[in-house]
């Protein structure tokens, strides 16, 4: 069935390939959320032209929220906007904690405010876990925590959510915790594909903090399909858990230079990667989920393993850089994808 679904952050990343996923399934998409970085996925792709309402505003700002949610009268809410880079929040954390934190109560007051509104995702991530360096991966019921600002504050977002559910009665919400998501077109700085694609590109070699770190890699393709599952199981009403692991096998569990070599080689021309070592602000060193309960109750998985997630990522800047338009690029992937589930 067709709906208007409003996505907060639809400017970003996830938020922008979210739009056309959802597109190419048939759906209206309207999008709240702050101008888009120069050069994002959002930008190049063109996105303006996909959207039933382009709304740019802050989620810091509730009067202005609310106030979007009564003119587009969505169906339902991805919540996505953050800032989401763990370095950014050593900058600036009162800004992390007031977008993250603050503005997630301020989506979800707005969205249940409008009677339109049946469900909403929330989007927090891997890093809510409390990190004990577990190598099994944090499964739904392991302890919240956060040492950097931006992990605590996606922890506090997400406490606070399960408490909005647990102690208001309205519609459903559930909360999509997910990890490392790659894909064509992130132009997030100090995230390691966007930092490779770019250091490729021109020709020199890629810096890199933490070459021994272990992340579960994932393209964003497999984690949005994740979060419409979620959605379409939401607004049914359906679910015995509010919390939801989205990320990869085990065989995805990869180290950074592990990940940099195979992206050195799919794109060729003798690109490299060098380690700087030196002191930097904390980040977790290994990172693992556990997304049984995904696989389990919604019947998710990933269609696309480690190395086709990297090859995927690496082909759409390749081509991007080589004059293709990346609307096509795009479009192209999200329509192979969703051939892969009906082989
Ligand atoms: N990309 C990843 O690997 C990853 C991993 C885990 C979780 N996440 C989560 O997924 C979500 C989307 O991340 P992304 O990778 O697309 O990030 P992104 O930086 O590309 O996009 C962030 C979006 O949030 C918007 N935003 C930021 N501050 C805002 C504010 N004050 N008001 C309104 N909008 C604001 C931006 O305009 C942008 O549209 C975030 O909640 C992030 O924490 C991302």
């Amino acid at each position: 069935m067709s709906m208007h679904l409003l996505i907060t952050g639809h400017s970003g990343f996830k938020g922008s390939w979210l739009t056309l996923m959802l597109g190419a399934a048939g759906h209206k998409v309207s999008g709240y959320s702050l101008d888009p970085e120069p050069g994002s996925h959002f930008e190049r792709a063109e996105l303006p032209a996909h959207l039933s309402s382009d709304i740019r505003g802050d989620i810091r700002d509730f009067a202005s929220l609310n106030s979007a949610m009564a003119a587009v009268r969505p169906d339902a809410v991805f919540h996505l906007a953050a800032q989401p880079l763990v370095r950014e929040s050593y900058v600036a954390p009162r800004v992390t904690m007031e977008t993250n934190v603050v503005g997630t109560m301020n989506v979800i007051d707005a969205a249940r405010a409008v009677d339109s509104v049946r469900g909403m995702v929330v989007v927090t991530t891997d890093k809510v876990y409390r990190n004990v360096n577990q190598v099994a991966g944090y499964s739904e019921g392991d302890a919240l925590g956060g040492h950097d600002p931006y992990s605590a504050s996606k922890a506090m977002a997400d406490i606070l959510t399960q408490s909005w559910i647990s102690s208001f009665p309205g519609i459903p919400i559930s909360i999509a915790r997910a990890g490392n998501v790659i894909g064509g077109g992130d132009a997030c700085k100090d995230r390691l594909l966007p930092d490779l694609m770019a250091g490729f590109a021109s020709g020199s070699v890629v810096p890199l903090r933490f070459p021994g770190a272990v992340r579960p890699w994932q393209h964003v393709l497999d984690c949005l399909r994740g979060y419409m599952m979620l959605m379409d199981r939401t607004l049914a009403n359906s679910l015995p858990f509010v919390d939801w692991n989205f990320g990869p096998g085990q065989e995805s569990f990869k180290t950074v230079s592990e990940v940099a070599d195979l992206a050195a080689s799919y794109w060729g021309s003798g690109a490299s990667w060098s380690d700087v070592g030196g002191d930097h602000p904390h980040e977790a060193g290994l990172l693992a989920l556990d997304a049984s309960r995904a696989r389990s109750e919604l019947g998710w998985n990933d269609r696309l393993d480690f190395a086709s997630a990297v090859k995927w990522t690496v082909d759409w800047y390749k081509d991007a850089d080589f004059g293709k338009i990346p609307l096509d690029l795009t479009a192209a992937q999200i329509s192979k994808f969703n051939s892969l589930g009906s082989a």
